[in-house]
């Protein structure tokens, strides 16, 4: 008996969006597989690449309690996926002027005193789709260490996953953002060569350079950009480890 062939159809899997099954492409990401059941992203829809934070997405997926979290454009579908896409999570978020403070933890503390009712439980670091060791930061904004929190959090994209699993409702990546804004504008050292950049760019040294450049012609562009200094090519070689390269 021959096997009947398999069409299209049989290749795809059935996923739920608020509510409603379409059948897609096992291959593809929640984001693309949205499309390819005819919706046009307006919202919850950025870079594509996993970095702007727009898609964070809630989803459940057949015989398992577990609510789930994760990225549209980076999360790839799974048979039977129930999901909801949310492009922003109303997460509370105070106003200060960076100007007016000093860089210190008892400014974070008093602009969100619920630091402290964090529980330890790393809900916050098993939904973050950056694997930031978000409760780590917690911990450091709680101690005051606002340098460490920018460190820690230097990858957020502030899809606000963290807060949403968060049973103390917490605001983590709001907390993250603003220890990142204290450190840049008061704890780490100034950096001189900018300084020195922005009073020549102030003082009209790059004036004639940039009129003679908006007045060039797209071939003319074409040439310049062609003629650019460039850095030498890396070898093979130089991608290898160190130890590996002699081998
Ligand atoms: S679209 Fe930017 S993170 Fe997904």
């Amino acid at each position: 008996m021959t096997k009947p062939s398999e069409t299209t159809e049989d290749l795809l899997v059935p996923i739920f969006f608020m509510g409603k099954r379409y059948d897609v492409p096992p291959s593809l990401t929640i984001q693309k597989a949205l499309e390819y059941a005819g919706y046009q992203h307006i919202r919850g829809c950025g870079c594509r690449g996993g970095v702007c934070g727009a898609c964070g997405t809630v989803f459940r997926i057949p015989d398992s309690y577990k609510l789930q979290v994760g990225l549209a454009c980076q999360t790839v579908v799974q048979p039977g996926m129930h999901l909801m896409i949310m492009p922003y999570y109303p997460g509370n978020r105070s106003s200060f002027d960076i100007e007016e403070m000093n860089g210190t933890g008892g400014e974070v503390a008093s602009l969100y005193p619920e630091i402290f009712k964090c529980i330890g439980c790393n809900a916050c670091s098993q939904g973050c789709p950056m694997d930031i060791d978000v409760m780590h930061y917690m911990a450091q904004a709680i101690r005051g260490d606002i340098a460490g929190v920018a460190e820690t959090s230097f990858d957020c994209i502030m899809c606000g996953l963290c807060a949403s699993r968060c049973p103390a409702e917490e605001v983590q990546f709001n907390i993250a953002i603003l220890a990142r804004r204290l450190n840049a504008r008061h704890i780490i050292r100034r950096a001189e060569h900018l300084e020195e950049r922005v009073k020549e760019i102030n003082n009209g040294k790059f004036e004639i350079p940039l009129r003679d450049l908006m007045s060039k012609s797209k071939e003319g562009l074409k040439e310049l950009y062609k003629s650019r200094e460039t850095e030498p090519q890396m070898s093979e070689d130089d991608w290898k480890p160190a130890d590996a390269r002699y081998v």
